[in-house]
C-alpha cells in the first residue's frame, strides 16, 4: 500500500476547520458536505454497473434532462444537510422550490445553496463532474425563511466549496480568507489537506469558453476571444490555448492550477441574455473561491458578487479567473 504524502502534518478537513477557528455550526455544515461528497463519489464509481449514468426520463426546473445520478446526488445532499438544526433552508439545482427541512429551527442561521452534480452531461462519457456549495447566513431579524429571505442573504456569504470527482476526489474550500484543497481517502472517508493556500496565477495563456456559441457572442467577449486567438502576432503577443471540460467545476479547478479565464457569457440570441449558469449555486460560490485565491469574477463588467439575483434559479453571465485576463475582458466593455 502507498503511504500518504505527509503534508502539513497530515491534516484532515476537521483539523483544518479547527485551526481556522470555524464555529461548530459552520464546521458541521462543511463536514456534512464532505460526507455527502464521499457518498456521491462512491455512487459515481459504480454508476455504470447499474446504468445510473443514464437519463432519468424527466426534465428539471432548468429545462435540462436529469440523469439518474442528478437525483441520487440531490437526495444524498438533502439527506445529509437536513439533519442539521442550524440549516434553515436548502436551494438545490434539481428542485424548483426552497426546501425547508423538518429539523430546521426558526432561528437556524444558515441557508445552503448547492448544485448536487455539476456537469452531469459528462456522466455518459465518464468525464469529470462536481458538487458545488454556497453557505449564506440569514440577515437579522429572522422572518419566515422564504425566497425573499434567501435572496436577502446573498451579501452574507460565509463559505463556498466544490468537490471535483475526477481520478481523485478533491475538495476546494474557502471561508473567505484563503483557499485550501483536500483529497478524499476513500478507505476512511476522510478528506486530507493537500494545499493550504491556493492562489490563481495572475497571468495565464489559457481561456475556457464554449466556442460553439461564437456567433452569439456580444462585442466585448468576441473582442477578448479574438485577441487570444490572434496569438503571437496579435495584441497579446503570445499564443493561447483553449480548454472546455463542459463541467464548471472541472474548468474552474484548472484555474486554480494553471490560471486562465472561464467565461459563460450572455448570448445574443433569444433566451441567451443571462447566459446559462445559475447565480446562487454556481456563479456565486465560484466567485467567492476565485476572489479568495486572488482572482477576479465579473458579470458583464461589474463584480459578480455585487450582482443580486431575481430568483432562486436565476441565471447570470459569468467570467472569472486570473486577474489580468478578467480585467482585460472587462476593459472591452
Ligand atoms: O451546470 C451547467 C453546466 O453543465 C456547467 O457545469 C458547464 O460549465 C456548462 O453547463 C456547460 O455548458 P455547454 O453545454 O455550453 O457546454
Ligand atoms: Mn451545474
Amino acid at each position: 500500500m502507498l503511504e500518504r504524502v505527509q503534508d502539513a502534518g497530515d491534516m484532515t478537513l476537521g483539523d483544518w476547520l479547527d485551526g481556522q477557528g470555524t464555529s461548530p455550526a459552520l464546521a458541521g455544515i462543511l463536514h456534512h458536505f464532505a460526507d455527502a461528497a464521499d457518498e456521491i463519489a462512491a455512487r459515481l464509481r459504480h454508476a455504470h454497473l447499474h446504468g445510473e449514468q443514464q437519463a432519468a426520463g424527466q426534465i428539471n426546473v432548468q429545462g435540462e434532462e436529469q440523469k439518474q445520478l442528478d437525483i441520487i446526488a440531490h437526495d444524498i445532499a438533502v439527506e445529509h444537510f437536513s439533519t442539521l438544526p442550524q440549516v434553515a433552508a436548502l436551494v438545490s439545482e434539481e428542485v424548483p422550490d426552497l426546501i425547508v427541512p423538518e429539523r430546521a429551527g426558526p432561528a437556524a442561521p444558515f441557508i445552503l445553496c448547492f448544485d448536487p452534480l455539476d456537469g452531469s452531461s459528462n456522466l455518459e462519457v465518464n468525464g469529470a463532474v462536481g458538487s458545488i456549495l454556497s453557505v449564506l447566513e440569514r440577515p437579522l431579524p429572522y422572518g419566515a425563511c422564504d425566497e425573499a429571505e434567501v435572496l436577502a442573504s446573498v451579501p452574507n456569504q460565509r463559505a463556498a466549496a466544490y468537490v471535483l470527482y475526477g481520478p481523485a476526489t478533491l475538495m476546494v474550500l474557502t471561508l473567505g480568507e484563503t483557499v485550501a484543497s483536500f483529497s478524499l481517502d476513500e478507505a476512511t472517508g476522510t478528506f486530507h489537506l493537500v494545499e493550504s493556500d491556493l492562489s490563481i496565477p495572475e497571468t495565464a495563456n489559457e481561456f475556457s469558453i464554449n466556442m460553439a456559441h461564437q456567433r452569439f457572442f456580444t462585442a466585448p467577449v468576441a473582442a477578448y476571444v479574438e485577441e487570444c486567438l490572434a496569438g503571437e502576432t496579435g495584441p497579446r503577443g503570445k499564443p493561447f490555448n483553449m480548454r472546455w471540460a463542459a463541467a464548471m467545476v472541472a474548468d474552474v479547478h484548472r484555474l486554480f492550477v494553471r490560471g486562465g479565464i472561464f467565461i459563460y457569457p450572455a448570448l445574443d440570441k433569444p433566451g441567451g441574455a443571462k447566459g446559462k449558469l445559475r447565480f446562487l449555486y454556481e456563479a456565486h460560490p465560484m466567485a467567492m473561491l476565485v476572489e479568495a485565491a486572488g482572482g477576479r469574477a465579473i458579470s458583464g463588467n461589474k463584480p459578480l458578487r455585487d450582482h443580486r439575483p431575481e430568483g432562486l434559479h436565476a441565471r447570470v453571465p459569468v467570467a472569472l479567473g486570473s486577474r489580468e485576463e478578467v480585467e482585460r475582458l472587462a476593459g472591452h466593455y
